[in-house]
């Protein structure tokens, strides 16, 4: 089997904090070696709402250093700038032509996003075809994505079969046969043949169908345990926000409400600090940990100091390396323009290639 393609996108948020670092980042880290990877910050994703060009630039500059002060290796992976790679909005074009409108209207984050605005415009209904074109420019087969994403992915895969019934050669012929034995794959919503299932398809298509690879990490509470980790909504801790204020955002969070008094035992699977230890401590602590909320051995602060030191540990050298790639402006240029470069060479000869199966060249 040939050894797989990631890609996945980021939105240029500005600096990390440790919900998309826990959530998605360090799983690339993790990853980047295992296959060949395209780790991209999404600048055209993110002018879909209002925004400031200057914040842009700002946020998009720091989301670059902190993605490789987190471990993303720019020697190991290829990470760019979306916008520096003119074939993603070329390809979205192509895929707005074979995606159906009713598909757009049914993804539940057009649906929350256009619900919340007065006026629309359609970058937010085409979002999901832009995804696509991310993905599939490189033939990227694997997607390592949270489950939020999982919606858009489907319409990915939907979209790259409808391209390849179209354009693919013998790819068609092949569906319409696997179809006629497999009569039940026919897409519940749309009544449209669904398409060769993966391990029917002996005819590969032009593009693959890409597949999510779920981050293992559950997604991560804000400190106010409400609602997900999120710059919008005000509960996150900066990846590298000064310790002292960390410890000011960790030491009032809320914890398992049952812990009214210090003697009253608690449980951990319920607690958002109990949690952040899964992601930050040792095993050995995380299972300690566990025994002296459930016995009230600890109280909460106790059990926050531990996991403010663990913290500390993984974040203290993640603050060094981002002060050390500001020191060096320049070089954080070269290392965005090789990247672009690098994306450039394999987006040209796909779109070259799709282009002349369309008709276009
Ligand atoms: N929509 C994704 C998000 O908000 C970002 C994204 C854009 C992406 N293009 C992508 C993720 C391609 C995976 C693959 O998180």
């Amino acid at each position: 089997m040939p050894s797989s393609r990631i890609f996945s996108g980021i939105q240029p948020s500005g600096e990390l904090h440790i919900g998309n670092y826990l959530g998605a980042v360090k799983n690339w880290v993790a990853l980047q070696r295992q296959y060949e990877s395209f780790f991209c910050i999404v600048d055209y994703h993110a002018i879909t709402v209002p925004y400031e060009p200057e914040d842009l630039r700002r946020r998009t500059r720091d989301m670059a250093v902190s993605l490789i002060a987190s471990g993303i290796d720019p020697s190991a992976c290829t990470l760019f700038v979306q916008s520096a790679v003119p074939e993603h909005t070329e390809l979205a074009w192509i895929f707005n032509t074979v995606t159906p409108l009713g598909e757009l209207e049914r993804q539940t984050q057009f649906k929350d996003k256009s619900g919340r605005q007065e006026s629309i415009f359609a970058g937010i209904l085409n979002y999901p075809v832009l995804q696509a074109a991310d993905i599939l420019l490189y033939k990227a087969d694997l997607v390592p994505v949270g489950e939020d994403q999982v919606q858009h992915l489907e319409l990915s895969r939907e979209i790259a079969r409808r391209w390849n019934t179209r354009f693919s050669p013998g790819y068609a012929a092949h569906a319409a046969d696997d179809e006629s034995k497999r009569s039940e794959a026919t897409s519940p919503e749309t009544g449209m043949p669904a398409g060769p299932s993966a391990d029917a398809a002996e005819v590969q298509g032009f593009f693959p169908e890409p597949k999510p690879l779920l981050t293992p990490t559950r997604r991560i509470m804000g400190l106010d345990g409400k609602a997900k980790m999120s710059k919008s909504l005000g509960n996150t801790v900066g990846l590298v926000e000064d310790p002292k204020d960390v410890w000011e955002k960790l030491r009032p969070a809320v914890t398992d409400p049952a812990r009214v008094r210090r003697t009253d035992p608690g449980t951990p699977e319920v607690c958002n600090i109990y949690q952040l230890h899964k992601a930050f401590s040792p095993p050995e602590t995380v299972d300690h940990v566990a025994v002296q909320c459930r016995t009230a051995g600890w109280g909460c602060i106790e059990c926050k100091k531990v996991l403010f030191e663990n913290m500390e540990s993984e974040l203290a050298p993640i603050r060094a390396r981002v002060s050390d790639i500001r020191a060096d402006e320049p070089k954080l240029d070269r290392i965005l323009a090789d990247g672009a470069e690098k994306a450039r060479s394999v987006a040209r000869a796909t779109i070259a290639e799709a282009k002349v199966l369309m008709g276009l060249a």
